[in-house]
C-alpha cells in the first residue's frame, strides 16, 4: 500500500495527532499542499487542523499551494477562512502570498485572493507591489486589469522609483500603458535622479539609461515605435529633460530609427535644446550616423 493510502487511513481512525510537525515545522498540511493531495488537505481539514501554522520560513500551507499553483487546494484552505495577508520572511526575501502568485503568474489563484480581501498595497524589500510586478512582465494585460479592479495603486512605484508605466514602456508592452493610462497613471513618471538613484539601489542594478528617464526616454531609447506613438497620444511631455539636458530626442538620434525622430518631431519636440555638453539632437544624429535626418 501506498504512503498515501496508510497516511489516509491512519487519520481517517483519528490515530495520529495532525498537527504533529516535523523538525522544520513542516506539517501534515503543509506537505499535503506541496504534494497536491487534494483527499488529504480536505480530510485534514475536516479534523480541524490549524490552518494558519507557518513552518520554520514562515510558510503558511496557503502559501505552499500558492507557490505550486494548485487552485483547488487553494480554494479548500480559502472556504475554511484560511488568512491570506500572512507573508514569509527569509533573508532579503519577503512575499506575500499575493505577491507570489503574481510572479508565478497563477491568474486564477490571484482571482480567489483577491476574492478573499488579500493586501493588495503589500510590497517587497525593493518596493515591489504585485501591480509593479505584473507591470514588469510580459503580456499579464488581465493580471494589471485584475489589481487595478481591486483598487491596486498605479502611482506607487519601487524604491528605486520605476513606476507602472515605466516598466510596461520598457518591456513594450502597450496594451498596459493604454490601461494605465486610462487610469491616469502619470505618463511622465521618471525614474529619480542620479543622487536618489545611487542612494537606493546597490551597484549591480546600475542601468544608466534609465536614471533620469521618463517612460518616453525609454522607449525611444529601446526603438519601440509604437510605445513611442502611444505615450504620446497620451500626452507624454516630448521636451522632458533629464539632468544632463537629454531629451527623448537625443535617445532617438543617437540609437534611431528614423521613424522614431520623424515622430517626435511631427510631434513638437524641441530640436534647439541642448545638452549641458552643448551638443544639439542633429550633432548627436549625425555621430552616430544618421545622415539623412533632417530638422
Ligand atoms: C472541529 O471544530 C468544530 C468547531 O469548533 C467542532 O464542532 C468539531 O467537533 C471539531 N472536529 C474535530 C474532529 O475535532
Ligand atoms: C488583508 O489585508 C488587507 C489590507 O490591509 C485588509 O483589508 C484585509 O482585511 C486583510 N485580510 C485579512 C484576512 O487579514
Ligand atoms: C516643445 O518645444 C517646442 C519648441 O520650443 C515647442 O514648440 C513645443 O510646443 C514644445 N512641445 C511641448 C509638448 O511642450
Amino acid at each position: 500500500m501506498k504512503v498515501r493510502s496508510i497516511l489516509f487511513i491512519f487519520l481517517l481512525y483519528n490515530v495520529v495527532d495532525v498537527n504533529q510537525c516535523r523538525d522544520d515545522c513542516n506539517t501534515p498540511l503543509h506537505m499535503a499542499c506541496h504534494n497536491d493531495h487534494k483527499d488529504i488537505v480536505s480530510l485534514l481539514l475536516k479534523k480541524n487542523h490549524s490552518i494558519n501554522v507557518c513552518n520554520k520560513k514562515g510558510i503558511t500551507p496557503l502559501f505552499v499551494a500558492c507557490e505550486k499553483g494548485y487552485t483547488e487546494i487553494v480554494e479548500a484552505l480559502l472556504e475554511r477562512n484560511a488568512d491570506v495577508n500572512i507573508s514569509m520572511k527569509d533573508g532579503k526575501i519577503h512575499l506575500s502570498p499575493l505577491l507570489l502568485v503574481t510572479e508565478k503568474g497563477h491568474y486564477s489563484i490571484m482571482k480567489k485572493l483577491l476574492e478573499k480581501n488579500a493586501d493588495v498595497k503589500f510590497h517587497d524589500i525593493e518596493g515591489f507591489t504585485p501591480l509593479l510586478v505584473a507591470c514588469e512582465k510580459k503580456n499579464n494585460i488581465e493580471m494589471v486589469r485584475l489589481l487595478i479592479k481591486y483598487k491596486a495603486n498605479v502611482y506607487m512605484r519601487t524604491y528605486t522609483g520605476a513606476s507602472p508605466i515605466i516598466f510596461a514602456s520598457s518591456h513594450g508592452n502597450i496594451e498596459i500603458i493604454r490601461l494605465l493610462s486610462e487610469y491616469n497613471a502619470d505618463i511622465n513618471s521618471g525614474v529619480p535622479s542620479v543622487q536618489q538613484y545611487a542612494r537606493l539601489k546597490s551597484k549591480e542594478y546600475i542601468f544608466d539609461v534609465m536614471v533620469g528617464s521618463s517612460p518616453l526616454h525609454i522607449a525611444c531609447c529601446l526603438g519601440h515605435f509604437e510605445i513611442v506613438e502611444c505615450l504620446l497620444q497620451y500626452n507624454a511631455a516630448v521636451n522632458l529633460s533629464k539632468e544632463d539636458g537629454t531629451t527623448p530626442l537625443f535617445y532617438a538620434c543617437k540609437l534611431g530609427p528614423d521613424s522614431i525622430v520623424r515622430l517626435l518631431l511631427d510631434n513638437g519636440a524641441d530640436i534647439r535644446l541642448c545638452r549641458d555638453d552643448g551638443k544639439t539632437p542633429l550633432a548627436i544624429a549625425k555621430e552616430n550616423g544618421h545622415k539623412y535626418i533632417e530638422m
